[in-house]
């Protein structure tokens, strides 16, 4: 598996009656339903039409065409990874069927373990912490600032003790942590860096692409993040070479093609982590059509970018005028931000009210604002595992005060002008509105 991610099961060689003679493929009929999927029926007038004509044309191309034969782990999975190497200037790079998954990979190679610390943001998704809980290593939280919601570094460094291995930074909504004081920090007590770019494909940190910066880092491929593959998946880069000489074999059950034992195809071995510790690799293969969809997703990165720029440009013009609003931090010489989403904070005190009225008011207007992400440390599962939310708490007031009184997220890719213009609008109309007691 070294060379290649083929996962051998059609790397048998020539023969009358091949190996691949097992599985099922795909026909010019499912294709038709595909097209139909990715181009769905709208009532506009012509659909009808054009659909039965692409459908004429499949089926004249299906009885011509051969098969794809190799729907996992083959040639365009290769290539997306060459291209995520090149693109973001990593030694290494593997897919996996999700971010949370190649976190996963990245924490056992980190070496983390059970007892263990790991310091990560209290505002994040669960994805963050989901392998150091399930392994028994503690999540400890740091508070957030309260401009950038990402995790404040000299609260990283006060809540370092001698258990902590690693710290895991967020890039939320895209905004760059700024990840100096975080990798002084680390060189400092010997920890691991992994950056959850999640939000922050394409963003940069005093010229480096983050997910570059750490020890590993990488980017999810959700549908609803800066792009996708196919709706799920994730990208896991490293500069590390033990780590990154055993990318292949980590994300596939330790298969490993390049060696054999006797009279076998492969051989399996463990994944060895930055200590030499033995860890057991996990199956997170991505298919051949999830890798062809993000390579020609990845291909306009810069300029979904720059549509998202532009709309929280705009947004931060119109929302700047109303004093109370606190428009998103804008990029320093230091950071390139994605804009993954619109972070909208307010100051109460100068409104007039909280966070949750003015999103009342906002869904009133007809705006969708989520408060994305809440606070880890007051869920169910947290309380379960013997986590005290009280206590944790109250080592995180920005956490509590930002999010319980101050701000939410708004959408700002795939919108028209008309609904750019709309939505900064009826934010400073809500605005006014609180102000005026209404
Ligand atoms: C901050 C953050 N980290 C991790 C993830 C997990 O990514 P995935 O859904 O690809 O596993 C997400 C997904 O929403 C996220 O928002």
């Amino acid at each position: 598996m070294a060379e290649s991610n083929n996962d051998f099961r059609y790397a048998v060689g020539p023969s009358k009656v091949p190996w691949y003679a097992v599985g099922e493929f795909y026909n010019g009929g499912d294709v038709k339903e595909f097209v139909k999927f990715l181009l769905p029926d709208t009532d506009k007038p012509g659909y009808a039409d054009a659909y039965a004509k692409v459908c004429q044309d499949i089926e004249a191309l299906a009885a011509v065409s051969g098969k794809a034969m190799k729907l996992t782990m083959g040639d365009k999975v290769n290539e997306a990874e060459a291209a995520a190497k090149e693109t973001f200037g990593s030694k290494y790079a593997i897919l996996t069927n999700c971010w949370t998954s190649g976190m996963e990979v990245a924490y056992k190679f980190s070496g983390l373990k059970a007892g263990d610390e790991v310091i990560m943001p209290a505002i994040t998704f669960i994805a963050t912490m989901a392998y150091p809980l399930h392994i028994g290593a503690k999540v400890v939280f740091a508070d957030v600032d309260p401009v950038t919601l990402n995790l404040d570094p000299a609260d990283v460094e006060r809540k370092i003790t001698p258990k902590t291995k690693m710290i895991v930074p967020v890039h939320l909504g895209g905004y760059p942590v700024d990840m100096d004081p975080i990798m002084e920090l680390a060189k400092k007590h010997g920890l691991y860096v992994m950056e959850d770019c999640a939000h922050g494909m394409g963003g940069k940190y005093k010229g480096k692409y983050l997910g570059t910066i750490g020890h590993f880092g990488g980017f999810s491929l959700h549908e609803v993040k800066n792009i996708t593959s196919m709706g799920e998946g994730g990208i896991l880069l490293t500069d590390q070479d033990f780590a990154g000489k055993q990318f292949n074999s980590s994300r596939f059950l330790g298969l490993d093609a390049s060696r054999q034992i006797k009279d076998w195809l492969y051989d399996i071995v463990s994944l060895r982590d930055r200590f030499g510790n033995v860890q057991i690799a996990g199956n997170y293969s991505i298919t051949e059509i999830q890798a062809l969809g993000l390579k020609l997703q990845m291909a306009r990165l810069n300029d979904i970018i720059a549509q998202r720029r532009k709309a929280a440009e705009y947004t931060n013009a119109v929302l700047s005028q109303e004093d109370g609003i606190l428009v998103e931090k804008q990029d320093t010489a230091d950071t390139f931000g994605t804009h993954h989403l619109y972070l909208l904070r307010i100051d109460p005190a100068k409104v007039g009210g909280d966070i949750r009225q003015l999103e009342k008011k906002l869904k009133e207007k007809g705006l969708t604002n989520i408060t994305h992400f809440g606070p880890m440390y007051r869920f169910q599962v947290m309380k379960d595992m013997g986590y005290n939310e009280d206590e944790i708490a109250a080592t995180c007031p920005n956490t509590e005060r930002m999010f319980y009184t101050a701000y939410t997220h708004l959408p700002i890719y795939n919108l028209t002008q008309e609904q750019v213009e709309y939505q900064a609008n009826a934010v400073v109309e809500a605005v006014r509105e609180m102000k005026a007691g209404k």
